[in-house]
């Protein structure tokens, strides 16, 4: 089966959640593109939408509208051409129009799994939960008429674990898109150790179309990007435990949040990425991560507790963030939780007198946004950490810590057979997670030797 044919029947399982409508957005535009061309007019390009939550598949359709018609107006001089043939459709708003309902056509919304099983291609975005994930792919053992190939979005669950307990028999992959699959360039592909040649063969096609950047991962649980991710937050709550024997916990969790981003030239603090992504998302990641590999203790106490008293974080419906290790207010940091106390301190209590002990940031400041755009990104970067280098104060040993064990931990990937290279590692940090430069790199000395720790 080729390429479109096989794109012809496709599943998204979980398709109205985060990731599965950026998928379905995706690879339905794919389909109609598909089936816009000449060669293809014969074929009938169906993806079934599936998901738990009928007002969830609501939303996703009224995603769908909105979202295509702006990669419509993008693409109107390919779409102009594709069309050529109705006369009917004259100005751009006819053809932006006809493209929707076309993308839309393809489209199936159903609450019921059995609208899956004519699939030839399954992606599946369900919950982080092996168990669900299995029940789901029940659909895709090849006990019915058609033997589909998986790609599974999990974000550490390894690959070869899935497909040996939902018997695919090599036909699965992992195929790791970054949120929102639609915005962001990564895709992280991983070969189980049965992979199927052939269902690689493909997603590199499907990568390719998408005009995505892949970088491939080995299948150890939690890949490369929750790989470093993962241990970088544990590391940041570890230094915070640390320095909260020293002064108050809301005080100690502000000041790594404050080196993780400014002074490390983050686009966002430890805990703030944590809070994004969700704290319970983090520990499911961690649950999986940690029994599959011993010994390394990937395991967070403190979020378990945090949880265990109703503190979340992740998005409300309108994408504003819920509070979690912080409190927000406009989007923006306002309080740092006290679990001890059980509500939020506010930063407006003592930030100043923690930005003091923290001591100044090098002169001239160098914001992440700036760090990205500017012209000279290394040498601007180089001359920045040079300075802190050389500074004593808190935040600066603390900055230290922080670079090396992320640079450790990189390259402990790389050591492990996780990443290829180095250079695998850092294209994850940076398309992934919009790093300002890769945590293998010459700013940090190699590892935290005991001494300097102690600094
Ligand atoms: N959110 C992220 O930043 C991110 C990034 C990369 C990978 N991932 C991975 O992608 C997957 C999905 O994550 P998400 O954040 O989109 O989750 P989500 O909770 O936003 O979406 C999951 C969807 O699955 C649906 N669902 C639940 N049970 C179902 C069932 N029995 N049948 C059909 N649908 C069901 C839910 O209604 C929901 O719409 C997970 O494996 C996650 O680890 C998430």
């Amino acid at each position: 089966m080729e390429y479109a044919e096989r794109l012809e029947n496709v599943a998204v399982l979980g398709a109205a959640g985060k990731m599965g409508s950026g998928i379905v957005l995706l690879v339905s535009q794919e389909m109609a593109d598909l089936a816009l061309k000449p060669e293809n007019r014969s074929k009938t390009f169906v993806l079934h939408a599936v998901d738990v939550s009928h007002q969830a598949l609501l939303g996703l359709v009224k995603y769908l509208r909105e979202q295509v018609r702006k990669s419509a107006e993008k693409k109107i001089t390919t779409l102009r051409s594709a069309y050529a043939d109705r006369k009917d459709l004259v100005d751009n708003g006819e053809i932006i129009d006809a493209y929707v309902d076309h993308v839309l056509d393809v489209v199936r919304p159903a609450t019921l799994l059995a609208a899956a099983a004519e699939a030839n291609v399954v992606f599946e975005a369900a919950p982080e939960d092996l168990a669900l994930k299995l029940k789901l792919l029940a659909c895709a053992s090849g006990d019915g008429s058609k033997t589909p190939w998986v790609f599974t979005n999990t974000s550490s669950i390894p690959i070869h674990e899935i497909d040996e307990k939902a018997r695919l028999g090599g036909r699965i992959m992992g195929f790791h898109f970054y949120n929102p699959p639609a915005v962001q360039k990564l895709v992280e592909l991983i070969r189980g150790k049965t992979t199927l040649p052939e269902v690689a063969k493909f997603a590199e096609a499907l990568t390719k179309s998408l005009r995505k950047t892949v970088v491939p991962s080995n299948d150890v649980a939690g890949f490369i990007g929750n790989g470093h991710f993962m241990r970088d937050m544990l590391h940041g709550i570890s230094e915070a435990e640390r320095l909260g024997k020293e002064m108050p916990f809301p005080h100690a969790v502000y000041c790594v949040n404050k080196v993780s981003q400014d002074f490390l030239v983050r686009p966002m603090g430890v805990f703030q990425l944590a809070d994004y992504v969700g704290l319970d998302v983090c520990q499911c990641i961690l649950n999986v991560m940690d029994p599959r590999l011993p010994g390394q203790d990937l395991k967070s106490p403190l979020i378990d507790r945090l949880l265990g008293q109703g503190v979340k974080g992740g998005q409300n419906h309108d994408g504003s963030q819920k509070d979690g290790f912080l409190h927000y207010d406009a989007g923006r940091p306002a309080g740092v939780y006290d679990p001890d106390a059980g509500r939020y301190a506010p930063l407006s209590e003592f930030q100043a007198e923690c930005d003091k002990k923290l001591g100044p940031l090098p002169e001239p400041a160098l914001p992440w946004k700036a760090a990205v755009k500017h012209p000279s990104r290394e040498k601007a970067l180089e001359e920045f950490f040079g300075k802190l280098e050389n500074m004593t104060t808190l935040g600066a040993q603390l900055w230290r810590r922080y670079g090396r064990r992320s640079k450790e931990i990189g390259l402990k990937l790389v050591s492990d057979g996780v990443a290829a290279s180095p250079e695998d590692v850092n294209k994850v940090l940076l398309t992934g997670f919009f790093h300002a430069y890769g945590p293998v790199n010459d700013y940090f000395a190699r590892t935290v030797s005991p001494a300097k720790a102690a600094t």
